[in-house]
């Protein structure tokens, strides 16, 4: 019998199956390509392609809000799961960039879905955040207090980029992402989930400004502290290593072997890490589902636009075994198996 990794002592036996009914997705219609990026800051389209795989990002429009996006995601999603909005008892949205510091950009997807019945708030747990509300909302249903719970990766990471910085501005893109999770009484779902942190890794990626530590000033606004810092060569380190254990826990907790997974969804950062990562597993590339190319990284949002590729274009079939594998900030990561 394999041994439970020392961090994760828990083994989850929900009592109630909880699967995804319903996934939809939504990203900007701006287009922002590498080529626009070299007029903008010392880089060029051959520097980010052999770095990190992206080739272009999707950026909202200045009068489109995480909340905006969150909402179009939710809707395709509740369409394809067949329910009305109140039916939703829950609606968590996952996010680094929110509307507002409160209300809750949940609060602010339920008034746009007439969901009047869901209770409402939001997740930080930066790129790990839509695992983290997966696995809450899952503790929420299997726990029966709620039945039907709408869970959001949504991000407007445009508005915290540092334009001016071309060590991250290539990176990030904003989007959305959402799925509709119930409990189905002997059907396929969630088999097992793990979520770890590391808060002594709080400086190598964050955004500084703007809460009670650096509030905004002018001399805070002037530092660009209200934008995202990050010290990249430690981030791909931690990030490699973090998913991994992730993704090696919630495998042992499922029972199942790398080669029965018939897809991973892995947060899409950089294509290195999941070149990395999938050379670590010994898991071939291709049943690794890939978007970052199209869409860079979103953050809270990566994870869940990826869930409803592989959904709608049937790289997941019935009853197939799926990783979905994530790291951020915090530092946080996060992985889940699901049955499809
Ligand atoms: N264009 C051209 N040159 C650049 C650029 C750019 N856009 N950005 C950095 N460089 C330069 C650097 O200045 C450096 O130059 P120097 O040697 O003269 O100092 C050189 O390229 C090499 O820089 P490195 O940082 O060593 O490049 P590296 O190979 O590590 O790649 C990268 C950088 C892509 C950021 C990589 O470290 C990475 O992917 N890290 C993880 C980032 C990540 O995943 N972040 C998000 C995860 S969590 C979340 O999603 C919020």
């Amino acid at each position: 019998m394999s041994r439970p990794h020392p961090r994760s002592p828990r083994l989850l036996k929900p009592k109630r199956t909880v699967s995804i009914i319903g996934t939809g997705s939504y990203v900007p219609e701006r287009v922002l390509t590498n080529a626009e990026l070299e007029k903008l800051v010392d880089t060029t389209d051959e520097w980010i392609v052999t770095r990190t795989g992206i080739r272009e990002r999707r950026i909202a429009a200045s009068d489109e809000y995480t909340s905006d996006m969150a909402t179009k995601a939710a809707q395709k999603a509740i369409e394809q799961a067949g329910i009305s909005p109140e039916e939703i008892d829950l609606i968590l949205v996952a996010t680094a960039t929110p509307d507002m510091f409160f209300p809750s950009t949940a609060c602010f997807v339920q008034r746009q879905l007439g969901a009047k019945k869901a209770a409402c708030f939001d997740m930080s747990a930066a790129c790990s955040g839509f695992l983290y509300a997966l696995e809450v909302a899952q503790q929420f249903i299997t726990s029966h207090t709620f039945n039907t719970v709408l869970v959001i990766g949504a991000e407007k990471l445009s508005t915290i980029v540092d334009w001016n910085d071309r060590n991250t501005c290539v990176l990030f893109g904003d989007g959305a992402g959402a799925a509709i999770l119930r409990n189905r009484a002997g059907s396929h779902g969630v088999i097992s989930t793990y979520m770890g942190s590391d808060g002594s890794f709080t400086d190598i990626l964050s955004m500084p400004g703007g809460g009670c530590r650096f509030p905004i000033t002018r001399d805070n606004a002037a530092q660009r502290l209200n934008t995202i810092k990050m010290m990249g060569k430690e981030v791909y380190k931690q990030a490699v290593n973090a998913m991994l254990t992730a993704a090696n826990t919630a495998l042992e907790q499922s029972g199942l072997k790398a080669d029965d997974l018939a897809c991973i969804i892995p947060h899409q950062a950089n294509m290195r890490i999941i070149e990395a990562i999938a050379a670590r597993m010994n898991v071939p590339m291709d049943r690794f589902l890939i978007n970052l190319d199209k869409y860079g990284n979103t953050s809270a949002a990566a994870v869940a636009i990826a869930l409803d590729e592989a959904n709608r274009t049937g790289r997941m079939k019935i009853g197939d075994y799926v990783l979905l594998v994530v790291f951020g900030g915090g530092l946080t990561w996060a992985s889940s198996v699901i049955q499809w």
